[in-house]
């Protein structure tokens, strides 16, 4: 069972078929889709949010190979933001995509924080590992907030074209120690 999980400003909770609806009128913009994997179709065909979902992200949920949530602000907790999911492959650990309208505030890196933790705390995985496109500046951005390591580059397709790839990675145990230490306990209690 996926838990729904919280930030400071969002609610993450497990993706459901029935968010196909806002995702398909959110999702397929170019500036989201130019730097995800071409194997995202464009133009975006009118039913493959339901269809993704359907036939690819639920069953791997249901196989326990893919864990995926939908955001949401507290403030309008109906209203779907956008997604991050992690996967369990060699490839490609984590993949998360925001709407236009809530880019650039930080909500990205807020979510990365909780789903990261997840990754390593919960589910207990060694190495996190993701490709990203040079170009894509905010998202390798929030790599490198996180402490992420380059370990290569190559080249991949996407949506827009074959373009420079660097494979970003974090062990466990480099995770571990960027976070803060636990609070002390009140010794005379
Ligand atoms: C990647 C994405 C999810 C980032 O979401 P976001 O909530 O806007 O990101 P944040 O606000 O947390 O910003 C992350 C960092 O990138 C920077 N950034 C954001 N947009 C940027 C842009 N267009 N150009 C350069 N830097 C940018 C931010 O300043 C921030 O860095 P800082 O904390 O040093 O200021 C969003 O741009 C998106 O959905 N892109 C399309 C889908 C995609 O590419 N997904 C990732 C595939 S690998």
């Amino acid at each position: 069972m996926i838990p729904t999980l919280q930030t400071s400003r969002l609610i993450l909770r497990p993706l459901q078929l029935a968010d196909a609806e806002q995702v398909q009128v959110l999702f397929p913009k170019w500036e989201i889709v130019r730097y995800l994997t071409a194997q995202v179709p464009w133009p975006y065909p009118p039913d493959d949010a339901y269809q993704f979902y359907r036939n690819v992200a639920l069953p791997a949920m249901e196989r326990g190979n893919a864990w995926h949530w939908m955001l949401a602000l507290k403030t309008a907790p109906s209203r779907v933001i956008g997604s991050i999911g992690l996967m369990n492959n060699n490839e490609v650990n984590r993949g998360f995509w925001l709407g236009l309208p809530w880019q650039g505030q930080g909500l990205m890196t807020e979510a990365c924080s909780a789903i990261t933790e997840y990754w390593f705390n919960t589910l207990k995985f060694p190495v996190l590992r993701v490709p990203k496109a040079v170009a894509n500046t905010a998202s390798r951005r929030i790599s490198e907030k996180e402490g992420m390591r380059v370990v290569a580059v190559e080249q991949r397709d996407y949506v827009c074209g074959r373009l420079p790839t660097e494979i970003w990675e974090i062990t466990a145990e480099e995770w571990r120690s960027r976070q803060p230490a636990p609070r002390k306990q009140n010794q005379s209690s």
